[in-house]
């Protein structure tokens, strides 16, 4: 059994992330997606958020199911017999921090592989800290995430969008 884990922030899931999530789903006969929970970011949702709306969003996908995770990457793969661990790649930026990331983590495990997906040109500008920019300024973010994270991003900026104070 091909078992692969997704690790990330989604602070909030984007459909870039979704994107992602769905092709890797078919490389792979289990995918986990492992929400990073301790993190030095303070991120705007809950560790139990984020996985709330993961679950979600992607409850259309059946070999897919969504945990938090503490430590390292590496060690959440090993602990659930996964081998590879998925990442996606929206620009030559991404890459230099992404290899480095992917290399670091094969010496600390070399029997892990990290499998870069190339992100959909759709969502090539997407990214979850600009959701949260465009909604800060009470933009329309509609485009950018699924209509439930949408009303969840919203609550959060409620009665505190920039420029309106
Ligand atoms: O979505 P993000 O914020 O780019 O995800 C980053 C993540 C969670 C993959 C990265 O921060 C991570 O792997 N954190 C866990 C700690 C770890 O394993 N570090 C080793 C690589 S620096």
């Amino acid at each position: 059994m091909k078992k692969a884990i997704y690790p990330g922030s989604f602070d909030p899931v984007t459909l870039g992330h979704i994107d992602v999530i769905e092709r890797a789903s078919k490389l792979f006969d289990h995918l986990i997606i492992a929400v990073l929970g301790n993190s030095a970011k303070t991120p705007l949702f809950s560790t139990e958020e984020r996985v709330k709306m993961l679950k979600e969003v992607t409850k259309h996908i059946p070999n897919v199911e969504v945990e938090s995770f503490g430590g390292l990457t590496v060690d959440f793969a090993k602990a659930h017999n996964a081998n590879a661990m998925v990442r996606g790649l929206r620009a030559v930026t991404d890459f230099e921090y992404e290899l480095q990331i992917a290399q670091l983590n094969h010496v600390i495990n070399p029997e892990i592989d990290t499998v870069f997906l190339v992100t959909d040109l759709k969502y090539a500008y997407l990214s979850s800290s600009s959701v949260k920019e465009v909604a800060a300024y009470g933009g329309d973010i509609s485009q950018f995430v699924t209509p439930l994270v949408e009303q969840e991003v919203k609550k959060k900026f409620e009665g505190k969008i920039k420029g309106k104070e």
